[in-house]
C-alpha cells in the first residue's frame, strides 16, 4: 500500500473553492489517522484564470495531470461570466474524455432518515449509478446548418460494453443481485446497441438479475420506490439527469459525491453539484458532498478503511444536527467541516 499520494486539486469556480478548502481539513485528517499522506498541489484552472489568460487547461497541465498524479480532486466549474461554458468543456469534460475516464460512479445513499423528501420513516435508499462518461451527446458532434442545430449521439460497441461490464463487475464485487440498464430504445433506434450489449454481457454474470427500464419510467419509479434499485447503468446524458434526481431523494446536491474512473488509472473526483453561483462567497455551501467525494478518492487509492471513517464522520455530523441551510441547518461551511473533523 502506498503511503504518499500526489493529489492535484482544482478548486474551480463559485462554491468550488469553499467546499474544497473546507473538505480538505477532514480529508487530510482521515489520511493522517490511517497512516498515509496527501501531497496536495493546487492548480488555478477555472473561470478567473480563463478570463485573465484565455487559457482553459493548457496542454502541459493536461500532460502533468495524465502522467504525474494519483488523483485529481475538483470543486466545480461554471461561471456566469462564461455563458458558453467553454472552459468547463476543456477542463471538466476535457479531462473525462482525454483521460478516458469512462465510468462516472455516482452513489445515492440515504445517510440520515430525515434527509429524504419521501414519506415514511424507514426508507433505505442505497443504489449506485454507472454513468457512461466518454460518449453520447456530450461529445458535441453534429453541425450547425443555417438556423438548424443538429446533435449526434455516439454509442460505440466498445463504449457501451465497457460501462455495462463495469456495472456488473461492481455489482458482483459488492454482493448486489440486480443491475438495471436504462435507455430510450423505444424512441431512439441507436439505443438498440444498449439492449443487445446488455443482454449478452449480463449472460456472463450468473446470479445477477438484469432488468431494463426506459428512462422516463425509471425516473418515475425512482421517486415511487427507490429502494428496489441497486445498480443503474445508463448513458452520459441520462446518467447526468438521474444522478441529480437521485441526489434529490437523499438530501440534495450538497451531499452527492462522484468519481470519474478508468480502472488502473488516476481518477477525477468531484461532487455532483456545480458552482452554485448564488451561494458563492456566503460561507454556507454544504461541504459534505466534497468530503464524501474524498471518501470515493480514498477507496480508489486503496484506503477503504479511511473512506468508511470519513463517511461515518459525515453521518455522525448529520445526526448531531450540524448542517448547512440546504439541509435544514444554520451552520456554515467551515462549522460543518470542523464537526466532521471532530467526529473522526
Ligand atoms: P448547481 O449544482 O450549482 O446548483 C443547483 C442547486 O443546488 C442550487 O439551488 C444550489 O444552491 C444547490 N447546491 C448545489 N451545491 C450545493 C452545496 N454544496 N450546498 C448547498 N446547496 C448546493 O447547478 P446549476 O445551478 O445548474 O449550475 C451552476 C453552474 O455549475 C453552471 O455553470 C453549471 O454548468 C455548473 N456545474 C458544474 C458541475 C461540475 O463542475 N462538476 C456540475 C454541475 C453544474
Ligand atoms: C455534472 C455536470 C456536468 C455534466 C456539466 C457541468 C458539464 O452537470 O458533472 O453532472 O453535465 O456532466
Ligand atoms: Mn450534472
Amino acid at each position: 500500500m502506498k503511503h504518499d499520494h500526489r493529489i492535484a486539486v482544482i478548486p474551480g469556480d463559485g462554491i468550488g473553492p469553499e467546499v474544497i478548502a473546507a473538505a480538505l481539513g477532514p480529508i487530510e485528517q482521515a489520511a493522517a489517522k490511517h497512516g498515509f499522506r496527501l501531497d496536495l498541489e493546487r492548480l488555478p484552472y477555472g473561470a478567473d484564470h480563463y478570463l485573465a489568460t484565455r487559457e482553459t487547461l493548457p496542454e502541459a497541465a493536461f500532460h502533468h495531470l495524465r502522467d504525474d498524479v494519483d488523483a485529481i480532486f475538483l470543486g466545480a466549474i461554471g461561471d456566469p461570466r462564461v455563458p458558453g461554458n467553454e472552459h468547463a468543456r476543456d477542463i471538466l469534460l476535457g479531462l473525462r474524455f482525454k483521460l478516458d475516464l469512462y465510468i462516472n460512479f455516482r452513489p445515492v445513499r440515504l445517510l440520515h432518515s430525515d434527509l429524504t423528501p419521501l414519506r415514511g420513516n424507514d426508507r433505505r435508499i442505497d443504489f449506485v449509478i454507472f454513468r457512461e462518461n466518454t460518449e453520447g451527446v456530450y461529445l458535441g458532434r453534429g453541425r450547425i446548418a443555417g438556423n438548424d442545430y443538429v446533435a449526434e449521439e455516439v454509442n460505440t460497441a466498445a463504449g457501451v460494453e465497457r460501462i455495462i461490464r463495469a456495472a456488473f463487475e461492481w455489482a458482483k464485487a459488492h454482493g448486489k443481485t440486480r443491475v438495471t440498464m436504462s435507455d430510450k430504445a423505444n424512441a431512439v433506434p441507436a439505443h438498440r446497441i444498449w439492449q443487445e450489449t446488455f443482454r449478452w454481457v449480463a449472460a456472463e454474470f450468473a446470479g445477477i438479475e438484469p432488468e431494463h427500464r426506459y428512462v422516463d419510467a425509471l425516473a418515475m419509479e425512482l421517486v415511487r420506490e427507490p429502494e428496489r434499485f441497486q445498480v443503474i447503468v445508463t448513458n452520459n446524458l441520462y446518467g447526468d439527469i438521474l444522478s441529480d434526481l437521485g441526489a434529490g431523494l437523499v438530501g440534495g446536491l450538497g451531499l452527492a459525491a462522484s468519481a470519474n474512473l478508468h480502472p488502473g488509472r488516476a481518477g477525477l473526483f468531484e461532487p455532483v453539484h456545480g458552482s452554485a453561483p448564488p451561494l458563492a462567497g456566503k460561507g454556507i455551501a454544504n461541504p459534505m458532498a466534497a468530503v464524501l467525494t474524498g471518501a470515493l478518492m480514498f477507496e480508489q487509492l486503496a484506503h477503504p478503511e479511511a473512506a468508511r471513517d470519513l463517511e461515518r464522520a459525515v453521518q455522525a455530523t448529520l445526526a448531531a444536527g450540524v448542517r448547512t441551510p440546504d439541509i435544514g441547518g444554520t451552520a456554515g461551511t467551515r462549522d460543518v467541516a470542523a464537526a466532521i473533523a471532530a467526529h473522526l
